[in-house]
């Protein structure tokens, strides 16, 4: 007998269902018996004791679905420490409602803040093994985090509809990206798509770099440019600025603009006159069907989490490592933020094409 608790914690993305049917088919196809506890909303199902238990029927059919049959709910780290509003210290509860159901191995499938919990959990002595999932794709230790690439594709799409219109209107056009503190999918889905412009937050941009861009473009004929904007850009003037004022500042911009885009926007069209518009599209990007690379991806972490679960291998994080599913220890890697390298091959091959970062 295997008894197994499920949760999914933080940003929902594509692949979470598929990675779930992974494990559970990986565990049902080598054990007599399974027992499947779901946890319902992230961590709140695991602290107040929400949780049903699951059938194979449960994970028919949940391999192109998206979103996450057990919900999820964001639970931040620094206060998994303090006690409820009731006076329910979340630690021990965690912890009792794990024992309470004698499971073996609770399974994680979270981002960065959820695998914080997961390593607490993991110090607090209980089995953890911990699935990477983000669109940011910003987990250290793996190369490729499942939702990624689905949100890629979502994104360079609406990069790609948008050329079309801007084209038409010579208009400058910025596509909002997700990503507040890393450019990965701004990055990939701004080279899938051909923007002329990606700023991510890694690179902090000059709006004269990218006014001089959209210039350059138009005296060589192109009437339009489009921009790849993730959520985290900054300007280079209050980048510079230390952390608490940098803060203030990016407060400051935030009160008066919906987003950064709409500064950039206003940034350009007051120095240019060009017409400009602004996209977002926002959740759409973690929305949706995961694409068949993360259905594979899903797949072969699911598999190996449950090989780590047969073999009573606990602790780890399943990641992708050149290629190879790994077990990669959760010490090692809890809390550590994996941003882009502004040295990266990407950008290098980028910038030979003419790509500007706004630097
Ligand atoms: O962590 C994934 C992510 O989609 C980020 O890219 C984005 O900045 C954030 O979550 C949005 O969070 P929420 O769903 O809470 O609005």
């Amino acid at each position: 007998m295997v008894r197994i608790g499920l949760l999914t914690s933080g940003g929902d993305c594509q692949a979470l269902n598929a990675t779930m049917r992974g494990v559970v088919k990986g565990l049902a196809n080598n054990v007599d018996q399974l027992e499947v506890y779901g946890f319902m909303n992230g961590y709140k199902g695991l602290i107040y004791g929400d949780y049903r238990m699951l059938t194979s029927q449960d994970f028919s059919g949940i391999l192109t679905r998206g979103g996450t049959i057990l919900g999820t709910s964001r639970q931040p780290f620094k206060l998994m420490r303090t006690p409820d509003e009731n006076g329910l210290d979340k630690v021990d509860a965690m912890k009792q409602n794990y024992y309470k159901l004698r499971l073996d191995c609770l399974v994680i499938l979270g981002g960065n803040g959820t695998q914080k919990t997961a390593n607490l959990l993991r110090e607090e002595g209980l089995n953890i093994i911990h699935l990477p999932k983000t669109i940011d794709n910003d987990i250290s230790g793996t190369d490729m985090t499942f939702g990624f690439y689905s949100a890629v594709n979502i994104a360079a799409e609406a990069i790609d509809c948008i050329h079309t219109t801007a084209s038409s209107h010579n208009r400058v056009f910025i596509v909002e990206v997700m990503g507040h503190k890393v450019g990965w999918l701004t990055l990939y889905a701004g080279i899938a798509s051909g923007a002329d412009v990606i700023l991510i937050p890694e690179i902090p941009y000059d709006i004269d770099k990218i006014i001089s861009a959209i210039n350059k473009r138009k005296e060589r004929g192109s009437g339009f440019t489009i921009l790849a904007v993730a959520e985290g850009a900054i300007p280079k003037k209050i980048a510079a600025l230390p952390k608490k004022e940098m803060k203030k500042e990016m407060a400051k911009i935030l009160e008066k603009y919906p987003s950064i885009s709409y500064k950039i926007a206003e940034d350009i069209q007051k120095e240019t006159g060009l017409e400009i518009r602004v996209t977002v599209p926002g959740h759409t990007q973690r929305g949706g069907s995961p694409c068949p690379y993360d259905r594979i991806l899903s797949t072969r972490i699911g598999s190996e989490a449950a090989k780590l679960i047969l073999e009573k291998n606990f602790g780890y994080m399943v990641a992708l490592v050149n290629g190879k599913i790994k077990k990669v220890p959760l010490e090692d890697v809890a809390g550590k933020l994996k941003g882009v390298d502004p040295e990266c091959q990407e950008i290098a091959d980028a910038k030979r094409m003419g790509i500007s970062f706004g630097d």
